[in-house]
């Protein structure tokens, strides 16, 4: 493996009112493929994994994140994680544009890079949260590094070659119009780094297919939560995903109202659902939760109880009106309201 290295220090943070102070810290090292650089915030828990993040194409770790990760209610959650947030190379904040020529690392090599940051780090396990392209790297390091990631929360996974459906998502993104659409579309066009960002987008769309199989070789064998936003532009291949992977360890979570990234339109909902995706695989135990979310967490699965058998998949489907969020144990459907 390259030698490791690091290269800069030190972030400011925006705090929440009342929060204490975490501390920030961006490292870069160097890797076969080129160098990452990656930003910690916390420190490490004994006996739990870190939750290490990859961000979608046109977005870096805090435009993808931010928004989530400084969700009032998350802070309960990942006060207990160190968090390891990548940014694909030349996506970082204050980039520069790769020289002419330069050869973009594959999203099978972003994914082997992975290792020289858990290296560096000196992390065993990973949860891994990943966003379209960073879902698919999650996706393929975890079939690689099987042992290494204890549960993967995939939002807008394509695990196909770009296909039909890239052209149904592209075409369905470009006809959106909300507020949110607009502002990131605006970030985007005036990046800096526009050039890296078509080089990373060029990567997304030549990758290959995970080849995910039910029942094969092929498979992730930990716990899984697939989530896509209701009638978004990457429904149908996070469905086909779904209908791939092992019933029994991947939830499902379809979310109204939320448009192409539900990590932006919808941190409330999202938070929620990883919280009980947490509490599934044995971490967030209801004591380590403040009174309110532990009533609500009580209320919430006792009415799940009642109908423990209409599923094998684990499926958490959300609806705005009634403010429905469904989660369980692997093996159940969970019906809860929020
Ligand atoms: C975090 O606390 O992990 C975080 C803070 C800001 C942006 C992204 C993540």
């Amino acid at each position: 493996m390259a030698e490791l290295q690091e290269v800069q220090i030190t972030e400011e943070k925006p705090l929440l009112p009342g929060q204490t102070p975490e501390a920030a810290k961006t490292h870069s090292v160097e890797t076969p493929y080129g160098s990452v650089t990656f930003t910690v915030y916390g420190t490490p828990k004994p006996k739990r994994p870190a939750i290490l993040t990859y961000h979608d194409v046109g977005l870096n770790y805090k435009s993808c994140f931010q928004p989530l990760f400084q969700f009032e209610d998350m802070q309960e959650i990942i006060q207990n994680f160190v968090r390891v947030h990548v940014d694909a190379p030349g996506m970082e904040e204050g980039a520069p544009v790769f020289p002419l020529g330069y050869q973009y690392p594959s999203l099978d090599q972003l994914a082997d890079m992975i290792p020289c940051v858990l290296q560096y780090l000196n992390f065993s396990t990973i949860i891994g949260v990943g966003v379209g392209a960073g879902a698919y790297i999650l996706a393929r390091y975890a079939l690689n590094h099987p042992d290494t990631v204890e549960g993967l929360v995939l939002i807008n996974i394509d695990p196909n070659a770009k296909g039909w459906m890239d052209w149904a998502a592209h075409k369905e993104e470009l006809s959106g119009n909300s507020e949110l659409i607009q502002k990131y579309r605006n970030i985007i066009t005036h990046a800096p780094n526009l050039d890296n960002i078509e080089l990373y987008w060029n990567s997304y769309n030549n990758r290959r297919d995970l080849n995910f199989e039910r029942g094969g070789d092929i498979t992730l064998r930990c716990p899984v939560m697939l989530v896509v936003g209701d009638q978004a532009p990457h429904e149908d291949a996070v469905v086909e995903c779904n209908s791939k992977l092992d019933p029994t360890q991947t939830s499902f979570l379809k979310m109204a109202d939320s448009g192409g990234q539900p990590q932006l339109t919808q941190p409330g909902k999202l938070t929620e659902a990883f919280k009980y995706f947490l509490q599934g695989m044995g971490y967030m135990a209801s004591s380590c939760m403040t009174r309110l979310s532990r009533s609500r967490t009580a209320s919430l699965t006792s009415a799940a109880s009642v109908d423990g058998n209409r599923s094998r998949s684990r499926t958490l489907s959300q609806s705005s009106e009634s403010g429905t969020l469904s989660s369980g144990p692997p093996g159940h459907t969970m019906e809860v309201s929020c």
